[in-house]
């Protein structure tokens, strides 16, 4: 259905509007006609499922609505292909069972799967809300309390708009995309406390064209981490933080596994993150990649790490004595300001045997308090263009 644009957000953008005007001429379907309840007690699972087989079977564009109300659903999946295209328009909120463990059994709470042409349309109100307080407990207390689900995971769909929704308390991450193309998350709203465990924002793999504009991200993990196979992909305007800031990795876990390419990250704002952006591999064998990745105009607020690669990951010493086969090549940094936690305010730590190459940073001012910030490289090569501050290492 979307036909295939050269990548630019401002393409991305009339794509997803398209597809909302669309979304206007529409057969639609209640969840309360098919017996959902608003009343945050009872379980409509049933009729959400029945009425997305008639709105995903209508050979018309059909609307699934979910109107005001609090509406309880376990794990369910919204499963394609569809005869035409499905908008989802949620202006009340799904909420997880009160049990939590029902959810955290599954690994996923709501899945969209094989879907070709989707809206989520949150428009001002709707949200989902896996209610994941007493599964952060039972992992800070018990240790064990089984895997825990993210709240909503895309697989192998094409053409999804995502649009003016928000996800509180994920019990892992808020949202998760694999194998997935032409996808754009828009005005998002995603909301974890700082200490809920792994409550990763968005994690992206295995996908190739999206975009996550005009999006607030507060949780307790990565705002936005980009995994194994993530190409072409632009995230513009973003807040972020509190969380561990925009990630790419891990990436070299395995011996084989595709890289990531071709990313733009910009006119994102940090605050009081752990990180600010990141690319890190694990420090073991891999004939993976990162290359073509720009990121740009970025306020850190008060970030330990601003600018961080690091190519020395192994949690438990699972990697003794070895390098990461990662090669890191053509990542820009350029406009970079604002306020570093740490002394260290760049920190560019390459693999010994794969040194990143075509490092660049550009128009940095990154200051620690009133004394001076540095940067730190082991075996980074690249160049230093306009004023970089702290000075760079290469
Ligand atoms: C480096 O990456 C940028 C951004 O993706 C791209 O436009 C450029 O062609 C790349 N340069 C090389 C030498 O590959
Ligand atoms: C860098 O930022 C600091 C703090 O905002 C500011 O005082 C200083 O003038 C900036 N330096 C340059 C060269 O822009």
């Amino acid at each position: 259905m979307v036909k295939v644009f050269p990548l630019n957000i401002n393409n991305l953008i009339v794509i997803s509007l398209l597809l909302l005007v669309c979304a206007k001429t529409s057969v639609a379907y209640s969840v309360v006609a098919f017996g959902a309840r608003p009343d945050g007690r009872t379980d409509s699972t049933q009729a959400f499922h029945k009425a997305w087989a008639w709105a995903c079977g209508s050979v018309k564009p059909a609307t699934l609505d979910v109107p005001q109300g609090r509406f309880v659903v376990q794990p369910m999946s919204f499963t394609g292909p569809c005869k035409n295209r499905v908008t989802l328009r949620i202006k009340g909120t799904i909420i997880g069972p009160s049990d939590y463990r029902v959810l955290a059994r599954s690994n996923v709470w709501l899945q969209f799967y094989n879907i070709n042409g989707l809206i989520i349309d949150g428009g001002t109100t709707g949200t989902i809300d896996a209610r994941g307080q007493p599964f952060w407990s039972c992992r800070r207390h018990y240790g064990y309390c089984y895997n825990g689900a993210q709240s909503i995971s895309f697989v192998s769909c094409n053409g999804v708009v995502v649009r003016g929704l928000k996800s509180m308390n994920s019990q892992k991450s808020h949202m998760s995309i694999k194998n997935c193309n032409n996808v754009a998350l828009n005005y998002l709203t995603l909301r974890a406390p700082s200490g809920s465990p792994n409550t990763d924002g968005i994690n992206i793999q295995h996908s190739n064209r999206i975009l996550i504009y005009g999006s607030v991200i507060k949780t307790g993990d990565d705002c936005i981490a980009l995994g194994p196979g993530t190409k072409n992909m632009v995230i513009n305007k973003i807040a972020c933080g509190p969380g561990h800031g925009i990630s790419i990795g891990s990436m070299g876990n395995s011996l084989r596994e595709d890289g990531v390419h071709n990313i733009v990250v910009a006119n994102v704002v940090f605050t009081g993150t752990i990180y600010g952006v990141r690319i890190k591999s694990w420090a073991r064998p891999s004939n993976s990649f990162v290359r073509n990745i720009i990121f740009r105009n970025l306020v850190m607020r008060n970030v330990y790490y601003p600018i961080i690669i690091d190519q020395k990951y192994c949690p438990n010493n699972q990697c003794p004595h070895q390098n990461s086969g990662v090669k890191v090549s053509n990542v820009s940094f350029i406009n970079i300001k604002g306020t570093s936690r740490r002394k260290e305010a760049i920190t560019l730590t390459c693999s010994p045997s794969n040194p990143c190459k075509g490092i660049k940073l550009q128009d940095i001012n990154l200051t620690f308090g009133s004394k001076p910030a540095v940067s730190t490289c082991s075996y980074a090569r690249g160049i230093s263009r306009g004023k970089v501050i702290p000075p760079s290492c290469f």
